[in-house]
């Protein structure tokens, strides 16, 4: 069954988003250590990426580290880290080649300083790319961006304190205005979110962004990711139905 075929290419979503996940069980069902699976998920990443941009999604995003990832131990911190640096290194000429744009989204001044050059580099390197922009949430959290929002908001309205304006900065602060203050202003909100593994939570990826987000799980870990299983996500977000609080054709 050609499952590309099945796509309704004028149903589909503008953004996908990936919280990529099961590489150390992945790796511990073949006795390896976790390192092996992160190794492996750069595969998926590649498939993911290309199929997402053959098929013409123009936004692709990807939970690569949050926030809470630093819990982990050092060794598997500093190979992610350095697995980072290496992989964008190498796949800048792929990203050129089909005309894909690197972005990232996160608290990307901590990351070390190796990883931060690297992906500056992507990211200027493929800068005027059209086809797709691929995102990668690095020291990413949604709990992070809506607070470093807030307090962006906070600092503009206290300077603006003494200025004279007869307006009150805090009515006048509307949803736009704060979706302007996050880190994903430049993205359209996710209409389906991916997530492998067979974990069902959301694990503070994109909490704003999210509230009308198709959700999908896969029980696949992502090593084994492929373009068949992505195929598979894209066509059963084009069976739902989105609503968005208000009714069904049928109804109205
Ligand atoms: C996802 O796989 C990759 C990252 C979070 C960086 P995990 O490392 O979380 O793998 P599991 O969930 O332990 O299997
Ligand atoms: C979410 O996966 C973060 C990334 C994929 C980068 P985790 O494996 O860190 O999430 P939890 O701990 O299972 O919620
Ligand atoms: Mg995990």
């Amino acid at each position: 069954m050609d499952l590309k075929a099945q796509i309704q290419r004028d149903k589909l979503p503008q953004h996908v988003a990936v919280i990529m996940d099961g590489n150390g069980r992945w790796a511990a069902q073949r006795n390896r250590p976790r390192v092996f699976g992160h190794r492996h998920g750069v595969q998926a990443v590649r498939a993911v990426t290309e199929a997402a941009a053959e098929l013409g999604i123009p936004y692709l995003t990807l939970y690569a580290f949050s926030t809470e990832n630093w819990k982990r131990p050092r060794t598997e911190v500093n190979a992610l880290m350095s697995l980072l640096v290496e992989t964008i290194r190498k796949e800048v000429k792929e990203l050129n080649k089909n005309d894909i744009k690197l972005k990232a989204i996160g608290d990307l001044q901590k990351l070390p300083e190796k990883s931060h050059k690297a992906l500056i580099e992507g990211i200027r390197n493929t800068a005027n790319n059209k086809r797709m922009t691929l995102t990668l949430a690095l020291n990413y959290s949604g709990r992070w961006d809506i607070l470093q929002a807030a307090k962006n908001i906070c600092r503009k309205a206290s300077l603006n304190k003494n200025a004279e304006t007869p307006h009150d900065p805090c009515e006048e602060l509307s949803e736009e205005d704060f979706r302007q203050a996050l880190c994903t202003r430049d993205l359209p909100e996710p209409e389906l979110l991916i997530r492998t593994s067979g974990e069902m939570r959301i694990s503070n990826f994109l909490l704003w962004e999210m509230a009308y987000t198709e959700l999908y799980f896969s029980k696949v870990f992502w090593p084994d990711f492929s373009k068949e299983e992505f195929y598979k996500a894209i066509l059963d977000f084009q069976q739902r139905e989105r609503r968005f609080g208000g009714l069904s054709p049928t109804n109205s």
